[in-house]
């Protein structure tokens, strides 16, 4: 043990003499001598480092890294100890990752509905859900006021709601409960959450294979530097969410089976969130749990479990406020063909230098059209999306 207390001072030393190589003009002895050193410090780290534990991350291995395999800054001698909560929770998590997915007879897909009230949508969607019963389960949480519903498909659907604020935990707590709820359903395996002003862009069947013959969840989630993404994250999060594992999503998810049922099991971390990612908190920070939370969330316990992009399309290329609405006269096929056949995702940074990430939308290496659905559409679009619906190939 007394060694490896010794070698952090080592590297320290080695770093200072490198360091200094600028400032005092070498000559050419010491330069042999550094060199000398720098070599015994690969060996040693490359002794030292397999003989731990094969599963840490070795020096020579970068793959396994989440540093992505620089040298410097040294690697820490000690990650941090897990509390007894967080290692629960690892074990829940774990265990549940382990025994999933259960395959049912036939999967169904559970469309989640977070809404004021009625959904202006709804006659579209019940063209999209037509002839494919018993595929598909519809959940409405209205936080507002009691819905009217025209589709037999949304009649009865409405799950026990409470009321909902833009941007606090009472909207994490209403996706929460349409999960609840969708789950009592063993045939449901994949989930996913719209709002009232989110359409379809593709047919159903595509929806369904898409969604169920993934293994993944699709969860936004990315390193936003700028104040609306890291800006946002507050020191009282610590031990469990470090900065360095803060991340920005879309609110509109899909998730699978095993995922929902992780979400349901978490009160660690949720907790964290509920107290400290709140409009309003100290220092006049803002912070939106449903952009982060479970964006952070599944970064830190299965980052290989989701594509890290939403299905759900939204235009921030204005770089305003909020995203661009659809409007009827921006509606036509060539709209609605470009949606649908995106096959990469941007991600809008909120830095001064406001840099836009596109990302392929890709799994297992082969790439893809990244959207099923779109938002924000004002209700005056449905007559001329039921038309493009009814004639088009696109969808
Ligand atoms: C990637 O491929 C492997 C092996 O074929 C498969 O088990 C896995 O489910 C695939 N992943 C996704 C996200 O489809
Ligand atoms: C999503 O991002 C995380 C973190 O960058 C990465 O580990 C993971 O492999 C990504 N998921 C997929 C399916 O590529
Ligand atoms: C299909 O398109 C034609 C011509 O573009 C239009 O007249 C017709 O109303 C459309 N069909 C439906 C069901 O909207």
């Amino acid at each position: 043990m007394k060694k490896e207390l010794a070698w952090p001072q080592f590297i320290q030393n080695l770093l200072i003499m490198v360091g200094s190589r600028h400032r005092s003009h070498l000559k050419r002895p010491t330069w042999i001598i550094a060199l000398v050193f720098i070599v015994c410090f690969f060996l040693i780290a490359a002794y030292i480092y397999p003989l731990r534990s094969p599963s840490t991350c070795s020096f020579f291995n970068s793959e396994s890294c989440g540093a992505g395999g620089t040298i410097s800054p040294p690697p820490p001698v000690k990650t941090r100890e897990l509390t007894d909560a967080e290692v629960e929770s690892r074990v829940v998590i774990n265990e549940i990752l382990k025994y999933y997915p259960v395959q049912t007879k036939v999967p169904k897909v559970a469309f989640l509905f977070l809404t004021p009230g009625s959904l202006p949508f709804e006659k579209l969607w019940h063209m999209f859900f037509e002839g494919h019963e018993g595929k598909f389960s519809v959940y409405v949480h209205a936080s507002k006021e009691k819905p009217v519903h025209i589709s037999p498909y949304f009649e009865g659907r409405d799950i026990h709601s409470e009321p909902v604020a833009w941007g606090k935990v009472s909207m994490v707590e209403a996706e929460r409960r349409l999960l609840a709820n969708a789950l009592l359903d063993p045939d449901n395996q994949h989930f996913v959450l719209l709002s009232e002003s989110c359409i379809p862009v593709r047919r159903f069947d595509f929806v369904y294979n898409y969604l169920l013959l993934t293994s993944v969840s699709f969860i936004d989630s990315y390193v936003d530097p700028g104040p609306h993404g890291n800006g946002r994250y507050v020191e009282h999060m610590l031990p469990e969410v470090e900065k360095k594992d803060f991340r920005k999503g879309s609110q509109w998810f899909s998730m699978k089976r095993q995922h929902a049922i992780i979400v349901m099991a978490d009160s660690l971390y949720f907790t964290k969130f509920k107290h400290h990612c709140r409009p309003n908190m100290e220092g006049n920070r803002n912070c939106y749990s449903d952009e982060h939370y479970l964006p952070t969330f599944f970064n830190m316990l299965d980052p290989g479990g989701i594509a890290n992009w939403s299905v759900t399309y939204v235009d921030w290329s204005e770089g305003k406020w909020h995203p661009k609405s659809f409007r009827v006269h921006d509606i036509n096929y060539q709209l609605m063909k470009k949606i649908a056949y995106i096959d990469e995702s941007p991600h809008y940074t909120s830095d001064a230098k406001r840099t836009v990430v596109i990302t392929p939308c890709e799994i297992n290496g082969s790439k893809r059209s990244c959207y099923l659905f779109a938002r924000k559409f004002y209700p005056e679009t449905q007559v001329k999306l039921i038309q493009l619906f009814a004639n088009s190939t696109i969808f």
